[in-house]
């Protein structure tokens, strides 16, 4: 058994609790301290379960502040940092670029200083673990997929953050040898998400019988990959990964936004036992996005063919269980969407 302190960044976060809950229960031998500010979008309830669990570790810490980092890198003797704290809405990015810049940027970069210094003497058996999005390839308009060699291209100030933060790892592996891997990963869904993304927004106002905002006409393409699947990818490659290489996640799963909404809408009828075709009464087309990206698509062939990965579940039975989830934990939605959560709906779509 190799023991080993393992930092995760943004695990209170959607994907990064459900990385945290997978590493703290298949490595006992492994400590696993999660560092996360708990902005809007993270949450320890997401972790409940793992809480007390003897080698898992909680620290509140702003990747923003360069000292409050470096201190901890000082403090704990990381062997390899998973990388997933972020701002991480689109549309919150069209209102607050800033935001994305200092987290998605600044704290990367933080980070990735912290790491240097710590590590600096002896880099074997190191490693720092990036994990960023498909969206950094831009929007693809005449078929074909993204491939780890695709262009950078990224369309918003989301995207574009990300993309300078991918940019940054690349550059201090080059440049200080720091040990890194990266993947980018298709749009997730699963348990735990927040209200603002399309699936559990769209689920929440279902639930409570408010309009489905459709953007645009709904035509846009999206790649959809079941959380859990998308946390044991971080796994084999965290583990397996090559160093300095990138790997493209995604769950060969394209919709366009009106089809899965459908979806969404008649597995909704069935579970609240209301008269087919109600929900998607509720479907109302609104102002598109500024810059909407028209489609994404990952060629995961090369985590599949290298590491042995591939999606455990189909997309019919992943939108089930996640639709149970949120009707079955109607509390953990009501706590996320009090507070400032009506204000930011108001202004994000009341003007639409
Ligand atoms: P999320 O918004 O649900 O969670 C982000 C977490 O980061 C939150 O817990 C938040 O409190 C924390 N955080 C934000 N700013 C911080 C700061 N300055 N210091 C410390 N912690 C901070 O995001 P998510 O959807 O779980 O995404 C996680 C990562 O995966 C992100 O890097 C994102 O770019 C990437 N990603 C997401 C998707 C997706 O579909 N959601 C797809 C591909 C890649
Ligand atoms: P989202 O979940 O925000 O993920 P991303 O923009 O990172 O892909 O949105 C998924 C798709 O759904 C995207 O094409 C935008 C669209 N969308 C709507 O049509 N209405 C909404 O209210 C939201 C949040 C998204």
């Amino acid at each position: 058994m190799t023991k080993k302190s393992i930092l995760i960044t943004g695990g209170a976060g959607f994907i990064g609790s459900h990385v945290v809950r997978l590493f703290v229960q298949k490595y006992p031998e492994y400590h696993i301290f999660n560092l996360d500010k708990l902005t809007y979008a993270g949450n320890l309830k997401n972790l409940t379960d793992i809480e007390q669990a003897p080698n898992y570790t909680f620290i509140k810490a702003d990747l923003v502040d360069a000292v409050a980092i470096e201190s901890l890198f000082q403090k704990h003797q990381f062997d390899g940092v998973i990388h997933l704290a972020a701002e991480s809405h689109v549309d919150r990015s069209i209102s607050n670029p800033m935001d994305f810049v200092m987290t998605n940027v600044v704290g990367t970069v933080n980070l990735l200083n912290a790491a240097k210094n710590a590590w600096k003497a002896d880099f074997n058996n190191k490693l720092f673990y990036h994990v960023s999005t498909d969206e950094v390839y831009g929007s693809l308009h005449d078929g074909g997929f993204f491939l780890e060699t695709t262009p950078y291209d990224p369309q918003s100030p989301y995207s574009a953050s990300k993309a300078s933060s991918d940019h940054f790892v690349r550059a201090y592996h080059n440049t200080y040898k720091i040990p890194v891997v990266i993947s980018n990963c298709s749009n997730n869904y699963g348990p735990n998400q927040f209200p603002e993304k399309l699936i559990p927004l769209f689920i929440n106002n279902i639930r409570n019988n408010k309009p489905l905002p459709v953007y645009g006409k709904g035509e846009n393409v999206r790649d959809w990959l079941y959380v859990v699947d998308h946390a044991r990818a971080i796994d084999m490659v965290y583990h397996k990964g090559k160093n300095g290489e990138t790997y493209n996640i995604g769950g060969f799963n394209e919709w366009t936004n009106i089809d899965l909404i459908k979806v969404v809408c008649k597995t909704m009828d069935v579970k609240l036992g209301r008269t087919p075709g109600t929900s998607e009464q509720l479907i109302t087309y609104v102002t598109d996005r500024a810059g909407h990206d028209l489609r994404y698509a990952i060629d995961a062939h090369k985590i599949m063919r290298e590491l042995g990965w591939e999606p455990s579940l189909q997309f019919e039975e992943g939108i089930e269980k996640t639709i149970d989830w949120y009707l079955t934990n109607q509390q953990w939605m009501d706590e996320v969407t009090s507070g400032d959560y009506a204000n930011y709906y108001d202004n994000l779509y009341g003007n639409r």
